[in-house]
């Protein structure tokens, strides 16, 4: 009874995450990703003026904006499921989806860079905040470049 019920949960589940796509509208899987983006950019936009010492450096300050980037760094791709290449206004480029697996590629190698600014922030140094900071625009524009148009 209990592993059934268990099992039931389960398939539920699995049967939610993969009809997501079919849930929601592509006008609403744009706004998302472009949501998530607009995110991002609220959180890079502070780090980028307080390592360029436009900003005074308040670590504190940094280090909540760092972890909000790498939470959001997960999310980065969810919003471009198949059948959202239209339906709103969209800059993506139609390679997201003929070259996925690049896509994911881009998206993974984000991922991988702001847990580096993370760990950068909390030791609060700010020759290591401004490399890990480079590695992680440079993997925003890595991406941009390759499949967002102009
Ligand atoms: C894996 C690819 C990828 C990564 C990584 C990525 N972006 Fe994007 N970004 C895109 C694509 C594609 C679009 C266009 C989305 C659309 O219009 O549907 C976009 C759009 C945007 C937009 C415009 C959103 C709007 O208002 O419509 C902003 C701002 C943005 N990205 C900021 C960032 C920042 C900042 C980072 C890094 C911290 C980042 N992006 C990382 C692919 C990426």
């Amino acid at each position: 009874m209990h592993m059934r019920s268990k099992l039931a949960v389960a398939l539920a589940l699995a049967g939610t995450a993969l009809s997501a796509q079919a849930q929601f509208k592509p006008e609403e899987a744009i706004a998302y990703r472009q949501g998530i983006m607009k995110a991002q950019r609220w959180n890079l936009v502070p780090m980028a003026m307080m390592v360029q010492g436009k900003m005074p450096y308040d670590q504190a300050v940094f280090l909540t904006k760092a972890q909000r980037l790498n939470a959001l760094s997960s999310m980065t791709a969810d919003g471009f499921v198949p059948g959202s290449e239209a339906g709103a206004p969209t800059k993506a480029r139609p390679e997201i989806w003929s070259n996925a697996a690049g896509f994911k590629q881009a998206a993974d190698q984000f991922a991988a860079e702001t847990p580096k600014l993370v760990a950068a922030a909390q030791s609060g140094n700010m020759d290591q905040i401004k490399a890990a900071f480079g590695g992680v625009v440079k993997s925003c524009d890595n991406c941009h470049d390759n499949f967002r148009s102009r």
